[in-house]
């Protein structure tokens, strides 16, 4: 889901502060990578806590990354200020921001009001402004911010939160999220490999996804009479998928990526009214991944919450394979992404921590 989109409630804090002429109690800054599921999260067991009712596997990439600080101000009360990318945001994406730094806050014992600024690196153009990296970070920096110093455990289990698959962006490369049954059973952990990966985005379309994901999972789940058949599915695939990277071998891991997403994508044809994130340039991008296999390199395609496809390939191949998509898919922005780090904590200095 990205950012702005997806969110509910409206801003809680009401009251008009001047930030400039209030001390600040505590600051934050941090980073995270989004993160592309290789094994879909589609569906929520608990809405609330987003406890979701698959466990899911994703890699988290370079280049894909959203920088986030947050002051908590000398405050007792006032409205949360958000901007994304300079834009001063309200409405959802305020209220969403707000209602998930009110964890934070509780968690701190604090009722400050919070400045939130991010920053998103995202190198070409819209559609891929992850919520993934967008409440890792959040989570990371609005810790700092509050005081509260937790584990990556915990940092994953806050993420989830925000947005179910930021709890996987606070890990680096693969990450498993068990889906867990509550609150301090549903967390992601890295999986240790050393498999060489790489995911090829084939920018389709920029344009904003015209259902939230977290609507479209609402309505597949309780419309599609396909989704249990891929929720049942969805656990032998995901068996699948750690065994092949157990035994380092892509040849087996590809063509279970590729067929859960499918799946998934199928529920969600299949509930009523459709959810279809298809473009027709969809199609033929899946057509020009198939090609490329059959000349014989390793690709497969996954598709998320809108039209872009995403090319599972190895960092050896990802080069030619990449150079065969622009071939084939002319005019469509194409870039290779290779695994990237977790969460990141920027010191004051403006450097890592
Ligand atoms: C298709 O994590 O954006 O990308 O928990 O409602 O915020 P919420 O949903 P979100 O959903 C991601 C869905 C997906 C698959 C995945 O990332 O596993």
């Amino acid at each position: 889901g990205s950012y702005a989109s997806t969110a509910t409630l409206a801003p809680t804090r009401r009251q008009q502060v001047d930030p400039e002429a209030v001390g600040i109690v505590g600051q934050g800054q941090a980073q995270a990578n989004a993160n592309i599921a290789l094994i879909k999260y589609w569906g929520k067991a608990d809405e609330d806590l987003i406890i979701p009712t698959t466990s899911s596997l994703s890699l988290t990439l370079d280049g894909l990354s959203t920088r986030t600080s947050v002051q908590f101000l000398d405050l007792n009360a006032g409205p949360d200020r958000l901007a994304i990318d300079d834009q001063p945001q309200g409405g959802k994406a305020l209220g969403r921001v707000s209602r998930f730094l009110d964890l934070v806050r509780r968690q701190a014992g604090i009722d400050a009001p919070a400045l939130v600024s991010s920053y998103n690196t995202v190198p070409y153009g819209a559609g891929l402004a992850s919520s993934s990296s967008a409440f890792a970070a959040l989570a990371g920096a609005a810790c700092v911010a509050a005081g509260l110093d937790l584990s990556p455990r915990e940092l994953s289990r806050l993420a989830r939160r925000g947005s179910g698959s930021a709890c996987r962006s606070i890990f680096g490369g693969l990450a498993l999220w068990q889906a867990g049954q509550d609150d301090a059973s549903s967390y992601a952990q890295p999986v240790d490999s050393q498999m060489d990966l790489a995911l090829i985005v084939v920018l389709v379309s920029g344009q904003e996804k015209r259902i939230s994901s977290r609507e479209a999972m609402r309505r597949t789940i309780s419309t599609s009479p396909l989704y249990q058949a891929w929720v049942d599915q969805s656990q032998a695939d995901l068996e699948q998928a750690l065994a092949a990277i157990r035994a380092n071998d892509l040849q087996a891991l590809g063509p279970v990526v590729e067929a859960n997403a499918l799946g998934m994508h199928a529920a969600m044809l299949a509930a009523r009214p459709a959810v279809s994130y298809w473009l027709p340039d969809t199609l033929l991008a899946f057509d020009a991944v198939r090609q490329i296999r059959a000349d014989g390199l390793s690709a497969w395609a996954t598709l998320d919450a809108g039209p872009n496809i995403k090319v599972l390939t190895s960092g050896q191949e990802a080069a030619r394979v990449a150079e065969e998509l622009r071939r084939r898919l002319p005019g469509v922005n194409i870039q290779v992404h290779k695994p990237g780090p977790g969460l990141q904590i920027i010191g004051s200095d403006g450097g890592e921590r």
